[in-house]
């Protein structure tokens, strides 16, 4: 149901969620520091409590009162991406709740580049978000995703689509090496050459990676039909139960359940999420991707290619 932002406002206040548009995907927001609107996130999404949490901030000296250390180099990264698609994972306060961490001694903080959502963390406090899908479903990019999940009663601050569609670059500053442990819109690069320091890409089938960011963990990004890479180069598209996506070759995106990029990368990104639903909708029994072969390279695609080998894997 859509709401206000003075709605939205009066309902955060009082300790309730409400779906808040990013730039990213959208999020199940509630107030950062009450333990009871907090768990309220994790029940309605039927989350497991030690994956832990993003708090979103609207203003950078708000990092006072979440992280304990603030490394010089949060600083550089915050005047280039923020508000932006990069969340920061820097030791805690102990007074940022531990069932907004999963008992973790670290906090993963980001400013979101919505006016809507700084407007509401603005009239609020930090809120902590999670993508607001049902635990193991494609993150939502706009309302109507929201409503396939949770019913129209969940409140939602409608701010139309999102405009990257792939949940936030997360990298680890509280440790000794500066770690990307979820690829997104930001990649290590980009990071690289602000701080000028090597910075290092966590391996997500690793168990110290997991056991850093426990989000690598569980079953994510995962439509009802099954996700496939498409290996055999196909001439004739016939079965209609199947759904493709085609970043490169130019196939005739005419056809019915045909979607073609032309290497638009980013579109492609935008799309993925609003695809795997639609397809759903369809019943379509498999979704093909055109593979991203190793010389193809724009900074999207790591993070495409992580959300689409774990909505095949899991
Ligand atoms: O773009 C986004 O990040 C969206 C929007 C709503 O901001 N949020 C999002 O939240 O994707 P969620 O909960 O679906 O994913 C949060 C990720 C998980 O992989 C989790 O493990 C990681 O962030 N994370 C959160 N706190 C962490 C921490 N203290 N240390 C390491 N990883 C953390
Ligand atoms: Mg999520």
């Amino acid at each position: 149901m859509k709401v206000t932002l003075e709605k939205a406002t009066d309902l955060i206040k009082k300790g309730h969620t409400v779906a808040i548009p990013t730039e990213t995907v959208y999020g199940l927001a509630a107030d950062a520091f009450n333990v009871n609107a907090v768990k309220k996130i994790f029940e309605q999404k039927g989350r497991p409590s030690e994956n832990p949490l993003i708090v979103h901030i609207s203003d950078f000296d708000q990092l006072d009162l979440l992280a304990s250390e603030i490394p010089e180099t949060v600083k550089k990264l915050a005047d280039q991406f923020w508000p932006g698609p990069l969340s920061i994972v820097l030791k805690k306060k102990d007074s940022v709740p531990d069932i907004v961490t999963g008992g973790l001694d670290t906090v993963a903080i980001r400013m979101p580049d919505h006016p809507l959502t700084l407007s509401l963390i603005k009239k609020t406090v930090p809120l902590t978000a999670p993508s607001a899908n049902k635990s193991g479903r494609p993150s939502p990019t706009n309302i109507r995703h929201i409503e396939e999940d949770f019913g129209p009663e969940l409140p939602v601050l409608d701010g139309d689509s999102s405009k990257i569609g792939l949940e936030s670059t997360v990298v680890d500053l509280s440790g000794e090496k500066i770690t990307v442990l979820r690829p997104g819109f930001v990649d290590a690069r980009m990071i690289e050459d602000v701080l000028c320091q090597k910075v290092w890409v966590a391996d997500q089938s690793d168990e110290s990676t997991q056991k850093k960011s426990p989000g690598t963990r569980f079953t994510h990004y995962k439509p009802r039909a099954d996700v496939q890479w498409l290996v055999e180069p196909i001439l004739k598209i016939t079965d209609s139960n199947h759904y493709y996506l085609f970043h490169r070759q130019r196939q005739q995106s005419s056809q019915k359940n045909v979607h073609s990029y032309d290497e638009d990368y980013p579109s492609l990104a935008r799309d993925l999420y609003d695809h795997f639903r639609t397809a759903d909708h369809l019943s379509c029994s498999t979704i093909f991707i055109e593979p991203f072969e190793s010389e193809i390279s724009h900074p999207i695609i790591p993070a495409l290619k992580d959300r689409i080998e774990k909505a095949i894997s899991s």
